[in-house]
């Protein structure tokens, strides 16, 4: 047997990473800006994290939750601490797409309509709920085409109220920082607006801060910039540090019943015991702020770069929308500066640190950006 194909892959093998560092097997070094994706928060080998994941592995790695698990309530409670989400409830899954699909079925159940509301360039996952959501044909299947979803451009507040005026939406689905689309950020304004709309409308307003949440852009959440709360959060990607996990903060408004929703994974002690560990360093290391400060460090140096058509994002969550003329930039970076970074299609490089990324990382980033763009 041999890998289904899906996957555009570097021809690099990293074999051990610390902090935000990645050897390969010959012992190259590599700066790690990108973070697998925005899932290592607190840096490749935090010792107290692993230390905290062994010893949960040590005494029991899973079992499934028919059975109490303490540690589920330390995460909720830890939880709600440190996003000011106190008063809600979570339900614990495995992965990004899984939390989209759950918020968006309990939004249904909970209203009894049918209808969600999406935005252009959003992305939400690929399984064939939270796909039907994202409105890139590439990645939509023609069994995930269904009339029961509506798109309208990002910050349009006239279609938004209209199309909220039209017909009963259950929920309207929005990215805290579209991040698919090239590192999007909606105006607080838009997010303010949307939340009065939704709440005019009694349409559920779900904020999926999968890439952006977990105290990437200096508050815990994106959308939190804007003063505004959501009626369901989801999470996954940085929430367990590298575990796979999936999280969906719920209002106290929605009941839950026994059945209504459900995994076999998630939840897991050794996902929770990971969890836990990056939200106490999270917090215990104010990596919130420190992502603040460094991020306006790089939104200083780079904002009005020659070689970038637009600097985009809030703290470690960074759109570097590059002239045409850099195209192979990101390839550049990685081959002779030995920096990986992220992407949204050929235009853009992201950066998707670790929360804790010295601020040597971040200088020794502008220094390879300037010696190959000028
Ligand atoms: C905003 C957003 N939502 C959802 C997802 C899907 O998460 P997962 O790949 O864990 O299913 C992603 C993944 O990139 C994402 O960035």
């Amino acid at each position: 047997m041999d890998l289904f194909n899906v996957y555009k892959r570097w021809n690099i093998e990293p074999v051990r990473g610390q902090g935000s560092t990645l050897w390969d097997a010959a012992g190259q070094e590599y700066l790690d800006l990108y973070g697998g994706h925005a899932v290592i928060s607190v840096g490749h080998g935090h010792p107290k994290y692993v230390a905290a994941v062994a010893e949960q592995l040590g005494k029991l790695g899973f079992y499934s939750n028919a059975v109490q698990n303490s540690l589920q309530d330390t995460l909720a409670a830890k939880l709600g601490k440190v996003s000011g989400y106190d008063g809600f409830h979570l339900f614990l899954c495995n992965s990004g797409a899984e939390a989209n699909e759950n918020a968006l079925k309990l939004a249904s159940f909970h209203t009894g309509r049918a209808k969600v509301l999406a935005f252009g360039g959003a992305f939400h996952g690929r399984t064939s709920g939270a796909v039907s959501v994202t409105d890139n044909p590439k990645i939509r299947a023609p069994f995930n085409a269904t009339p029961n979803v509506a798109f309208v451009p990002l910050g349009d507040l006239d279609a938004t109220e209209k199309e909220l005026a039209t017909e009963s939406y259950a929920a309207v689905i929005i990215e805290g920082i579209q991040g698919v689309a090239g590192i999007q950020v909606p105006s607080d304004g838009f997010l303010q607006e949307l939340r009065a709309l939704c709440d005019r409308t009694g349409t559920l307003l779900v904020l999926d801060e999968i890439q952006s949440g977990c105290g990437r852009t200096g508050k815990f959440f994106a959308h939190q910039h804007a003063g505004v709360e959501a009626d369901l959060v989801t999470m996954a990607k940085g929430l367990a540090g590298g575990i796979p996990i999936g999280a969906v903060l719920i209002s106290p408004a929605i009941q839950a019943s026994y059945g209504l929703l459900g995994t076999t994974f998630g939840g897991n002690h050794l996902a929770c015991a990971a969890a836990i560990a990056v939200l106490d360093i999270i917090d215990g290391e104010g990596l919130m702020a420190h992502a603040e400060k460094l991020g306006a460090w790089f939104e200083a140096e780079l904002k009005g770069d020659p070689a970038l058509v637009e600097y985009r994002g809030r703290g470690l969550m960074i759109g570097l929308e590059i002239k045409p003329e850099h195209e192979g930039l990101r390839d550049r970076l990685l081959f002779e500066k030995h920096i990986f970074t992220g992407a949204s299609g050929a235009g853009v490089i992201r950066l998707l640190p670790a929360l804790n990324l010295p601020e040597e990382g971040a200088r020794q980033f502008v220094e390879a950006w300037k010696a190959l763009t000028r």
